[in-house]
Order: C-alpha cells, then sequence, then structure tokens
C-alpha cells in the first residue's frame, strides 16, 4: 500500500471488519473507554480504534461500588453523547446488566433499541450462557456486531464474590477458553478478556480468529483497553497491577481548580482584559 493510501486507511471510520485486518496484520488494536462527547473527541483523534461507552459508567460518572444499577436508558445517553463526540473510531456500547440475561428476544431487542437510538456501530456482552449465545446469533444475523466479554466479568460479581483473577486453574482456564471458541461461533466480531493469566490470553488469542482485547491478559491479547479515568491517573483509589498511569490528571486537576479557587478569592479573576 502507498504511504498516501496508508494514510487516508488509517484516517478512515474504524469498522469491525478492518479490526479482523488488524489481528491478521498483527497490527495491535488500541481501545479505550468514554462516556461523553468531548473526551470521546479528544480520544478518537488521538488515534484510540475502539471506545467502549462501558458500564463502568456506573462507577466513574455514577460514583457507584458496581455496575449492576446501570439502565438502558442512562447508556443510550451516553453512547449518543460519545457517538455526537467520535468520528473515527469504532463505538460499542456496553449492555447493562438484565438488559440481555432474561431471553435471547429480549436481549435482541434492547439491542436493535440501542443501536437505533445512538448510532453505534456494536454493542457489548458479557458471560456465555445459553441466551447470551443465541442472542449473539440472532443479533448478527440482524447486522448487530457483537463483542462478548469473559473472564472477570463484573456483572457476576455477586456470583463471583470478589474481584480476583479468573482462570487461574485448568479447569476455569480451560472454560473461558472453550467460551471464546462458542463466542466466536455464535458470531461475536471481538472479546474482552479480563484479568486472566497472561497465557491463557495468548492460548486464545491465537486460537481464534477475532481479535481479543485485553484488560489484566496480558501482552499477548490482540488489542488493550483500560478505562480511561483510570489510564490518565483522574481515579485515585484504584490501582490494580494491570493500569499504567499515563498522566496525573488528579493532581493537575486539582492544583488548576485550587487556582482557580485562590484567583476568585483574592480577586485576580476575571482582570479587566477578561471583562466587557
Ligand atoms: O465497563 C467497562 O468499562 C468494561 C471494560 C473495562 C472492558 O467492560
Amino acid at each position: 500500500m502507498s504511504i498516501a493510501k496508508q494514510y487516508d486507511y488509517e484516517k478512515k471510520k474504524v469498522t469491525t471488519l478492518r479490526l479482523k485486518e488488524m489481528k491478521k496484520k498483527n497490527i495491535k488494536i488500541a481501545c479505550l473507554t468514554a462516556y461523553d462527547a468531548i473526551t470521546a473527541k479528544v480520544f478518537s483523534e488521538a488515534g484510540i480504534d475502539v471506545l467502549l461507552v462501558g458500564d463502568s459508567l456506573g462507577n466513574v460518572v455514577q460514583g457507584l461500588e458496581t455496575t449492576l444499577s446501570v439502565t438502558l436508558d442512562q447508556t443510550i445517553y451516553h453512547t449518543k453523547a460519545v457517538v455526537n463526540g467520535a468520528e473515527r473510531s469504532l463505538i460499542v456500547a456496553d449492555m447493562p446488566f438484565m438488559t440481555y440475561q432474561v431471553s435471547a428476544n429480549e436481549a435482541f431487542t434492547n439491542a436493535g433499541k440501542i443501536m437505533k437510538e445512538t448510532g453505534c456501530n456494536a454493542v457489548k456482552l458479557e458471560g456465555c450462557s445459553n441466551v447470551v449465545l443465541e442472542a449473539i446469533s440472532k443479533m448478527t444475523e440482524a447486522g448487530i456486531p457483537v463483542m462478548g466479554h469473559l473472564g472477570l466479568t463484573p456483572q457476576s460479581i455477586n456470583q463471583f464474590g470478589s474481584y480476583r483473577a479468573r482462570g487461574t486453574d485448568e479447569s476455569e482456564a480451560d472454560k473461558i477458553f472453550n467460551q471464546a471458541h462458542k463466542l466466536q461461533d455464535a458470531g461475536a466480531f471481538s472479546i474482552v478478556l479480563e484479568k486472566i493469566p497472561s497465557e491463557l490470553g495468548k492460548k486464545v488469542s491465537e486460537s481464534i480468529t477475532i481479535p481479543t482485547i485485553g484488560i489484566g491478559a496480558g501482552p499477548y491479547c490482540d488489542g488493550q483497553i483500560l478505562v480511561w479515568t483510570d489510564m490518565l491517573g483522574l481515579t485515585v483509589d484504584f490501582n490494580p497491577r494491570f493500569v499504567r498511569h499515563y498522566s496525573n490528571l488528579n493532581d493537575i486537576m486539582t492544583e488548576a481548580v485550587k487556582k482557580y479557587g485562590e484567583d476568585i478569592r483574592a480577586s485576580n479573576f476575571p482582570s479587566n482584559k477578561e471583562s466587557y
């Protein structure tokens, strides 16, 4: 490919097909969460391939302990905002707890509502139950691309009882490996692998043809995702080993906001130049 063509290709809107091509060409996929238009625009323009409107919005935006109470309407609201902000990235909406577990038909209807009302490009579901597998088949047949999610699946926290790594013993590792194949066979275009040993991440990534996106699943996955507030150091009280801080926004914002408050109190803001 000529350099000009390569440039056009890289600038073009990311599609599920492109992600599969990237896996084939061994080009790593960069993903982040996003919940609003302004950050989505920054991340998309900075070259992030996939933006996930994660149900982590329950933790990040709403300040909740778990993701379980996030609703379909809240997901739609935040996904619309991300779609409005990001031009190039592929946008995936995370289906909230109990919007896809009851029946494949209900899951199908809810996924359709998310796609129609937000303009996003795909949805994500956790786990590999029979309902999930049937829902994935129905959705993909109807043109709704689905991302799977295995390993530590936060919507099952009450079942797991802890956020410890999954797949650390042989039987659970085999289960995750087999589930990845089932999700691929049902039609998923990609799978998030969360908090599993790096060797298992490698084994799964090498044995399926759809891209794996790791979060605490080691360096061999086809792409990586982090919650943006963790990655940019805005979150202060969550420091698992899989998070790398690329900035320290908490300190930067605190300093700036303190200075703003001080300036107001000292009548240093606004100045004459900043007034009409
Ligand atoms: O909700 C979320 O943000 C996620 C990612 C961490 C994968 O599911």
